[in-house]
């Protein structure tokens, strides 16, 4: 070997080059975090020009890939941490979380099985019946940690799929897709997460399955319309495989009626698969927490904690209300859980994931959780709700911004007006504020469709932002706003 063994290991230096390693990307984020901008601002074609992969036969070391990655990743990322940077839901991260990703990274446990993660698995199991605690569902593990809310709701989705038709007598696992599968349907509001048709389309049931049922004036899933399509959909002689609701639509946070969803679901025996990936977060709230009233009824819920719980990406959730649907996905496999193994109440988790290989995330909301406590915690979720009730009154009061839709959880929704401009160009104009303020380094708004209008949204998840930060950020997009139209 040309240089000193580069594992990770006891000897004395590896774990020299480890504190070392360790101790230069630390300082190097505690300098990057004071960097004033929000974005160093540079475009695609600047990027592609600089960042270049220098793979030599020789190595650089640790210390020059660390000082490179400095220089090309580090000083150009986005600064999620920054009051000016709303444009998603894309959280700030807790020191904690920095702490649980070194503790994961360095002992880089594998979830699916106990011989590979013995302490990891006990966390994660642990951390899971109280989730479901959480949630209202009987007591139990049915659940697993998973890389975030798209695979938490394709697992709902799949069990969904396979529940249905294991009513039926027909095994999906075993013998694959069959029968008139145009005449299947999942519903959910035309607010859903696109995730929806994403995962039907890799079910094999297509976007053809999906069926958007209308919202109402708080972008929440209209009831009567739900009831329509329903009916609609027994005349046309098509089955219902499962009703999705969503516990915070990702533009307006909006959370769709969950108790009435679940009733009309339940006189129909149809499943419930609620996508509480940024909603699910007011589990832990002191004020909101009634906003979620319902979904202990649901057959799966999906949660994400890398968004209002504040984790490090990637971390999130899947739980299942009843553990006997986990049949429907069982695989043995000989070197991970077998049959022996099983018997004996061995618990490997490669039975209750779509992965294999898994990363140990839970280990961050566990750590989270300690450290905060269950009053700090609610705080900084709270914090974004009411926040976003304070801003959209500004907005509402400013007379070259509109108020789109009230807030319901933490985005608020706007537009700039530009009366000067006919209807038709207001759109594009708000698509280049957001662009120009990217550009220029000082601020992340989204830019996003609501009801057929373009308008911006402020994701306010950060809870060192106050009202104050957020009327600095309106005064940059009104002034942004008439460079260009000046310009
Ligand atoms: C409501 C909702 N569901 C699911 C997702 C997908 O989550 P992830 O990006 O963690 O896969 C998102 C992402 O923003 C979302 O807003």
């Amino acid at each position: 070997m040309s240089r000193e063994n580069p594992i990770l290991a006891a000897a004395a230096h590896s774990t020299d080059a480890y504190q070392q390693a360790i101790a230069q990307s630390s300082q190097a984020v505690v300098q990057w975090l004071q960097q004033p901008e929000m974005y160093q601002g540079k475009t695609v074609a600047e990027l592609r020009e600089r960042i270049t992969l220098d793979f030599n036969p020789q190595g650089l070391g640790n210390q020059v890939a660390i000082e490179r990655a400095i220089e090309y990743f580090l000083k150009d990322s986005l600064s999620v941490h920054h009051p000016q940077c709303v444009a998603h839901l894309h959280c700030p991260s807790l020191v904690v979380s920095q702490a649980a990703e070194v503790l994961i990274n360095a002992t880089n446990q594998s979830m699916d099985s106990w011989d590979q993660a013995p302490s990891a698995t006990i966390i994660e199991l642990k951390l899971i019946e109280w989730l479901r605690e959480q949630v209202g569902y009987q007591a139990g593990d049915a659940g697993v940690f998973t890389s975030g809310g798209t695979q938490s709701n394709l697992m709902g989705l799949m069990l969904a799929r396979d529940a249905f038709f294991a009513r039926q007598g027909h095994s999906i696992q075993q013998h694959g897709l069959t029968g008139n599968l145009k005449k299947i349907k999942v519903l959910c509001s035309e607010n859903a997460h696109f995730s929806v048709q994403k995962n039907m389309a890799l079910l094999g049931l297509g976007y053809q399955s999906v069926t958007l049922v209308k919202t109402d004036r708080f972008a929440r899933m209209d009831m009567n319309d739900l009831r329509a399509k329903l009916a609609q959909a027994e005349a046309n002689d098509e089955q219902i495989l499962a009703i999705v609701a969503t516990a915070g639509t990702t533009d307006a946070g909006a959370i769709d009626p969950l108790r009435e969803i679940a009733a009309l679901a339940a006189e129909r025996q149809i499943w419930v698969h609620v996508d509480a990936a940024w909603g699910g977060a007011l589990l832990l709230s002191e004020k909101y927490r009634n906003y979620l009233d319902g979904i202990e009824l649901v057959d799966s819920i999906t949660l994400d904690f890398h968004k209002q719980f504040f984790q490090t990406i990637s971390c999130g959730a899947f739980l299942l209300k009843e553990a006997r649907h986990y049949e429907l996905m069982r695989y043995q496999a000989a070197y991970l859980n077998s049959e022996f193994d099983e018997a004996q109440g061995v618990p490997n988790l490669v039975s209750k994931s779509l992965q294999t290989t898994r990363r140990f995330d839970a280990l961050k909301l566990w750590m989270g959780l300690e450290a905060l406590g269950q009053k700090q915690y609610a705080e900084i979720i709270d914090h974004g709700v009411t926040l976003a009730q304070q801003v959209a009154q500004y907005v509402a009061e400013q007379p070259r911004l509109e108020l789109v839709m009230e807030p319901q959880l933490a985005s608020v929704l706007f537009r700039y007006r530009a009366p000067e401009l006919p209807e038709a160009d207001v759109a594009l104009f708000n698509q280049r504020i957001g662009d120009a303020l990217l550009e220029s380094g000082r601020a992340n708004v989204g830019v996003t469709e609501f009801d057929g209008v373009t308008c911006l949204k402020m994701t306010l998840l950060n809870p060192t932002v106050t009202l104050e930060d957020i009327k600095v950020l309106l005064a940059l997009v009104e002034s942004t706003a008439a460079g260009l139209m000046s310009a």
